[in-house]
């Protein structure tokens, strides 16, 4: 954030992050909490997210409101509803996100269905959310989306889907939500080493460090430095270029043949 007054003037005094506890969802907290931001904070399990809260709180004099629940349960999203309006929240980070990973038919249709509650109807019911009650004033959404969703990715086809629904929808907003004074921002990620990555490649003996693999904290600045600035945006000069081999020099078949050799011996990482 190269300004920072002006980034908290603009999308403070409150900021909700959607899948916070851990990762990537912690370093958004961190990187906003420096700024002076209050929080609320998202994710299904107490303990990590009560942990984050109190050491945000002791290190920075954050004021955290804490929410737990399933981002795919419509209550939870309801509760969200109801504490982003009481609250002023002036920025949302839609960071969680629920990968199915497996060949399509063999998945059960629940997890399928998970994937479109918590990485499509969970995204669009938080940003009408906010977009629909912040008619007077200036703000600000991050959405997460995934070098997976800008070609086929088999072996986790609905992930990359709902990744390219990500991309498009803010991509969209930041253009319609513009005249209102709300900038949104897409940040498509390659690998970043959260512990959902490192599980998900642990058969493979990665330990997170392969190269190209990002920090939370790089990709979380990013995302961040980008609203205002750009809609879309690719965190790591090496994603920048496979995202331009991918999508720009390959045919797409070939395109969709690298990512399914980079999928293949991912594992579910389900809690
Ligand atoms: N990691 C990568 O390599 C990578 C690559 C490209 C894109 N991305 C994108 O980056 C984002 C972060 O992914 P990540 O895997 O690295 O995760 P992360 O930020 O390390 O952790 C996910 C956070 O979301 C919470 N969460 C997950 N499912 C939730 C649900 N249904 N309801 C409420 N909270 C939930 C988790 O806490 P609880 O478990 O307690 O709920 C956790 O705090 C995702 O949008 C992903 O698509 C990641």
């Amino acid at each position: 954030m190269k300004n920072k007054q002006l980034f908290h003037q603009k999308y403070g005094p409150r900021a909700l992050v959607a899948g916070a506890s851990e990762g990537l969802g912690a370093a958004f907290c961190e990187e906003l909490a420096k700024q002076h931001f209050d929080l609320v904070l998202v994710a299904r399990r107490a303990e990590p997210l009560k942990e984050l809260a109190s050491r945000l709180s002791a290190e920075f004099g954050t004021e955290v409101t804490t929410v737990i629940g399933d981002l795919a349960d419509p209550e939870t999203l309801k509760n969200i509803l109801h504490v982003m309006q009481s609250r002023d929240v002036g920025l949302l980070v839609y960071n969680a996100a629920f990968s199915a990973i497996g060949e399509f038919a063999s998945l059960p249709i629940a997890q399928l269905n998970q994937s479109i509650d918590v990485n499509i109807r969970g995204p669009v019911t938080l940003v009408h959310g906010l977009v629909s009650t912040m008619r007077k004033r200036t703000g600000g959404i991050v959405l997460m989306s995934s070098i997976a969703g800008n070609q086929g990715a088999p072996n986790v086809a609905a992930y990359g889907a709902s990744k390219a629904y990500n991309t498009i929808l803010g991509q969209s907003l930041a253009r319609e939500l513009k005249p209102r004074g709300i900038d949104v921002a897409v940040c498509c990620a390659g690998a970043i080493r959260t512990p959902g990555y490192q599980l998900a490649n642990a058969r493979q003996g990665k330990t997170g460090e392969a190269p190209g693999t990002l920090s939370a904290k790089a990709v979380a600045r990013t995302a961040l430095n980008a609203l205002g600035r750009k809609p879309f945006v690719i965190p790591g000069c090496i994603n920048r270029i496979a995202v331009f081999v991918l999508g720009r020099l390959l045919p797409r078949r070939m395109a969709t043949w690298l990512m399914a050799k980079a999928t293949k011996k991912l594992e579910t990482t389900h809690r």
